[in-house]
């Protein structure tokens, strides 16, 4: 049996966003998103936890260097989002409504290929401290 030890890096960001569907007048999508669907905008203070499972590697002590890890965690994700709007500035969100549910389905895409060893585990995005929102690829 492998021994899979879980690593987590995390990391803050501040973004922007609105929700809303276009086709929907400003009352309609107050009634569907709330707060969030304000027009002229709003801002989280999120935590991002990106967790990668795998084996011990015998000559290092590593699962995957997390100083590599907080590198691609950080060149990927953190500078698309961190003080971006998420509606209109994030690459990997076009096209998405920028919920915390769509978001970690985003951030998941955008890492998911990059993991040197072992292999992404779940990304788990906190919008409010009694709020998070945690995907850990297709079941
Ligand atoms: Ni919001």
């Amino acid at each position: 049996m492998a021994k899979t030890v879980y690593i987590t890096r995390r990391e803050t960001f501040a973004a922007a966003h609105r929700l809303f569907k276009m086709e929907l007048s400003d009352e309609e999508n107050f009634k569907l998103f709330g707060k969030c669907s304000n027009p002229n905008w709003h801002g989280h203070n999120y935590t991002l936890e990106v967790v990668v499972a795998g084996d011990v590697d015998n000559d290092t002590g590593f699962v995957m260097d997390l100083q590599e890890l907080k590198e691609i965690v950080k060149t990927n994700i953190i500078e698309e989002v961190d003080h971006k709007n998420l509606n209109l500035e994030t690459k990997f969100m076009k096209g998405m409504i920028p919920t915390s549910e769509n978001i970690v389905l985003g951030i998941w895409d955008e890492l998911k290929d990059k993991i040197s060893k072992g292999k992404l585990y779940s990304v788990k995005l906190y919008e409010t401290e009694n709020n998070y929102f945690e995907y850990k690829g297709e079941l």
